[in-house]
């Protein structure tokens, strides 16, 4: 069943920020007999393609929820997965609580974020899903049920038992216009339904980013219920190669739980694009889920958004092939940042500076410059901009200029 309190609709209504209305809504019935129909009738796409990648031609991100590094990394079924590949031990979250995180991991920022509201990216904000469109390569998304492919609702409550199921918050590619807007795109964001017809019908796209849902991800659960799942959902694809044909698997988390300590999330990177000879090992760079954007932009010689994207550390496995140079955070100034608060911008709940930061459309990083599409929106904005070619990216207590910390 779906949310049908006024009272819950009203509370997720009234937190829309007056400058994040979105003009392109189209599956947001909420009504469970509107979502049923819907679901009988809702169109679903797989575009496929082999775009021929570096080090790479799938990538899998899988994400998780709120564990703490040193809980993650005990949890006996992601030690298993962890030893399959490498284990990141450097890799941090960029702030709480979830909904930025999976905002920033495909559009380079969280543009002030600092809640789980029902946010709409302005279709200015283009995303890694641009990047992969522009140069031919297949996209989805792998929402554990959603009801229907393109849904654009809040949520969605298991029917039998009213538990929390599919949550927006967790669907990185439903936040931004740029992807709403567009039937095609919105038919690309399916459920895992879909991820197992598309198996069989060997129709898997090349970039996916799966989500579990809100037990299975551990949110309303544990690490040990989210790492069996994992282990459950990984360990058979492990071997199954319309799945794994030069793959890399991401398994990583939005944020660490403990707010007041530095936001450190485990990340196992594995798949048979993995070289054998780094089967086991540990990865020690500094690395957040800029580098989910970055590692893409590398391995597909992409362009960039001209945001956090540029300088973030391409993940070693694929540098080795991409020649991509990792840079170190300098500890002084690491231990000054704790990744655990937004600064203001557009989506804080009590935005002082509600302005959309410019892309930075200088910058040029590997070779690798901002994307022609973002170049033409953006030309001539008179917006500031704190984009910078580094890792060492701003936080809530380390703001950029005029991004104040705000509450
Ligand atoms: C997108 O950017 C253009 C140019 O800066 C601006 O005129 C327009 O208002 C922006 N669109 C939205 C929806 O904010
Ligand atoms: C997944 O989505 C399809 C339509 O896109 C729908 O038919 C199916 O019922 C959904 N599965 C779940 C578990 O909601
Ligand atoms: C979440 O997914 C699991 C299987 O992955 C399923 O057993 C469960 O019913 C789903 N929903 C809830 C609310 O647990
Ligand atoms: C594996 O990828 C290659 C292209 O790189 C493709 O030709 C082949 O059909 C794929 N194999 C499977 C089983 O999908
Ligand atoms: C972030 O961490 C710092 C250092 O521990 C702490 O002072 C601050 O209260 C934390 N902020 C939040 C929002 O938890
Ligand atoms: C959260 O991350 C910090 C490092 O940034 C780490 O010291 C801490 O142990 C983590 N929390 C737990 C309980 O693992």
């Amino acid at each position: 069943m779906m949310y049908t309190s006024a009272a819950l609709l009203l509370a997720a209504a009234s937190s829309v920020s007056a400058a994040a209305v979105s003009a392109s809504l189209q599956y947001t019935a909420t009504a469970t007999s509107a979502v049923l129909a819907a679901q009988a009738t809702a169109k679903s796409s797989s575009p496929v393609s082999f775009v021929k990648g570096k080090a790479f031609d799938r990538l899998a991100i899988i994400w998780l929820e709120n564990t703490d590094f040193t809980l993650a990394a005990g949890d006996p079924n992601l030690a298993f997965l962890a030893n399959k590949g490498i284990k990141l031990t450097n890799n941090f979250g960029v702030t709480h609580p979830s909904e930025p995180n999976y905002a920033a991991a495909i559009g380079g920022d969280y543009f002030g974020m600092n809640n789980d509201n029902l946010n709409y990216i302005n279709s200015n904000i283009s995303t890694v899903i641009d990047l992969l469109e522009g140069a031919g390569i297949s996209w989805a998304e792998y929402q554990e049920d959603m009801p229907y492919a393109g849904y654009e609702g809040f949520a969605w409550l298991n029917e039998e038992t009213q538990a929390n199921d599919y949550v927006r918050k967790h669907n990185p590619a439903v936040l931004y216009d740029q992807n709403t807007k567009s039937l095609q795109r919105l038919e690309q964001m399916k459920n895992l339904t879909s991820f197992y017809e598309d198996l069989a019908a060997n129709t898997l796209p090349q970039w996916m980013f799966i989500t579990p849902n809100m037990t299975s991800d551990g949110h309303d659960s544990s690490v040990t219920v989210a790492g069996s799942w994992t282990r459950n959902f990984v360990e058979p694809l492990l071997d199954d190669e319309r799945f794994m044909n030069n793959t890399l698997v991401l398994i990583t988390f939005d944020e660490n739980s403990s707010y007041s300590i530095q936001n450190q999330i485990l990340g196992i990177l594995l798949g048979d694009a993995v070289p054998s000879e780094l089967v086991g090992t540990s990865d020690n760079n500094f690395y957040n889920h800029y580098s989910e954007i970055s590692t893409v932009e590398a391995n597909w010689g992409l362009p960039t958004l001209g945001r956090w994207d540029v300088g973030a550390n391409v993940y070693q496995v694929v540098a080795d092939k991409t020649g991509d140079s990792l840079r170190t955070y300098d500890a002084g100034n690491m231990a000054k940042h704790f990744y655990n608060l937004s600064y203001d911008g557009v989506f804080n709940s009590a935005p002082s500076f509600p302005v959309y930061p410019k892309p930075n459309l200088c910058l040029e990083h590997a070779g690798r410059k901002v994307a022609q599409s973002v170049q033409q929106k953006w030309y001539g904005n008179k917006n500031p901009s704190y984009y910078k070619d580094t890792i060492e990216v701003n936080d809530g207590l380390n703001p950029p200029a005029q991004y104040g910390f705000t509450n």
